[in-house]
């Protein structure tokens, strides 16, 4: 039998594109570790730019079928799946100077109006990203109404202080900042714009994070101080707006939109949450509307994420302490949640590979 030679794998190999990234696996720099044994058994290892990438199965398939059909002889074919998660830093936009250096990439999670699901979807944004393996952060800038504290079960946890920095918490694999974790959420109600910038501004800047693939901020609702500063701050991955399907939340997330847009943050996306409600028959209930989140993010130029159905258990997680996909990893609702997610990753891996071709 004809021995094999690693540059033949690497060859085939070279004909498998990233869907997203529209570049071979080889020239991405993605293979490594390509080793043949006597038996001509081959294995590799690619690594993504994200371990919550939604088309990891699909890349890997397409690296075997590669090998199979272009390499005569090749035995069985072990993939690696690894990552290593891309940073929003290294582009023209980023500067270096600002805070946040250990933390690879900011998400913002916004909406134009209040109570649609913001602080629900980051907190399971956030678990299901830790659950891939990746280095998850969680900044609840809600100055008004914290609700992480409640929403994590840490709401008599003070932070400990350590060169005059906070420690954040860590809770289910998340590392955790509130400012209900420092003071009574009635003292923070009348803050006035300029309070709630240097607040938040102190936030960032004397918080000792351990390094972070991803720190994710739980916004208020709206277009205000906390939003302009948090972008005029810390160079954003991207923000993720989440929306109901009513006409009057939809009505606010144009607004939402144009003020990133302003502020030079990238829109990674529209999530529609509370989207339907799913009968025990099975059939969908579309009680706020139809597909409106979808129509509105078309109209926007911007991606649409995912749909999040109406769950009695989402909104019991969030009351008790115990994220619901954490609860519940296999109900429809979660694999709801979970693509929305990984479709937030994958947009801020597409993000940062554009941002690196603008560069060179
Ligand atoms: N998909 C869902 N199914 C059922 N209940 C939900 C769902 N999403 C959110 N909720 C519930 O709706 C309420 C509002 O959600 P949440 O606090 O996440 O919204 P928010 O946008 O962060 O609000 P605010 O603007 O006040 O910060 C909470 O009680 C939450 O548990
Ligand atoms: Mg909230």
């Amino acid at each position: 039998m004809a021995l094999i030679e690693p540059s033949q794998i690497i060859e085939a190999l070279s004909t498998v594109l990233d869907p997203d990234l529209k570049k071979d696996l080889v020239t991405l720099g993605m293979i490594s570790d390509v080793q043949i044994d006597e038996e001509s058994n081959v294995s590799f290892t690619v690594e993504l730019t994200t371990p919550a990438c939604p088309l990891k199965e699909q890349i890997k398939q397409s690296c075997i079928e590669a090998v199979k059909s272009r390499v005569e002889g090749a035995g069985k074919i072990e993939v690696t799946m690894s990552s290593k998660v891309t940073s929003s830093c290294g582009h023209h936009h980023c500067n270096h100077d600002r805070p946040l250096k250990g933390v690879k990439n900011i998400i913002a999670v916004a909406s134009g109006k209040g109570g649609v699901g913001k602080s629900t979807f980051a907190v399971n944004l956030a678990i299901t990203l830790a659950k891939t393996g990746a280095k998850v952060g969680l900044i609840d800038a809600d100055l008004y109404g914290p609700s992480i504290p409640t929403m994590f079960g840490l709401k008599d946890t003070k932070p400990e202080v350590a060169d005059k920095n906070l420690i954040p918490l860590e809770k289910f694999g998340v590392q955790l900042m509130s400012i209900g974790f420092l003071i009574d959420p009635d003292t923070a109600l009348i803050w006035r714009g300029p309070m709630a910038s240097s607040a938040i501004k102190q936030f960032i800047n004397e918080v000792e994070w351990k390094e972070l693939d991803y720190l994710i901020f739980d916004l208020p609702p709206g277009t205000g101080d906390i939003q302009i500063t948090l972008a005029q701050t810390v160079t954003l991955s991207g923000a993720v707006i989440v929306t109901t399907p009513q006409d009057v939340a939809l009505a606010d997330v144009s607004k939402a939109v144009s003020m990133f847009r302003k502020l030079n943050v990238p829109l990674l996306g529209v999530v529609e949450n509370m989207s339907y409600y799913e009968l025990p028959d099975g059939t969908r209930d579309y009680i706020f509307g139809h597909h409106g989140g979808e129509i509105l993010a078309k109209a926007q130029g911007v991606a649409f994420l995912g749909s999040i159905p109406i769950d009695r258990g989402v909104r019991e997680g969030g009351d008790s302490g115990t994220p619901y996909v954490l609860d519940h990893p296999d109900s429809a609702t979660s694999v709801a949640i979970k693509h929305a997610a990984m479709e937030v990753a994958r947009r801020v891996s597409i993000e940062n590979a554009g941002h690196e071709e603008r560069e060179s």
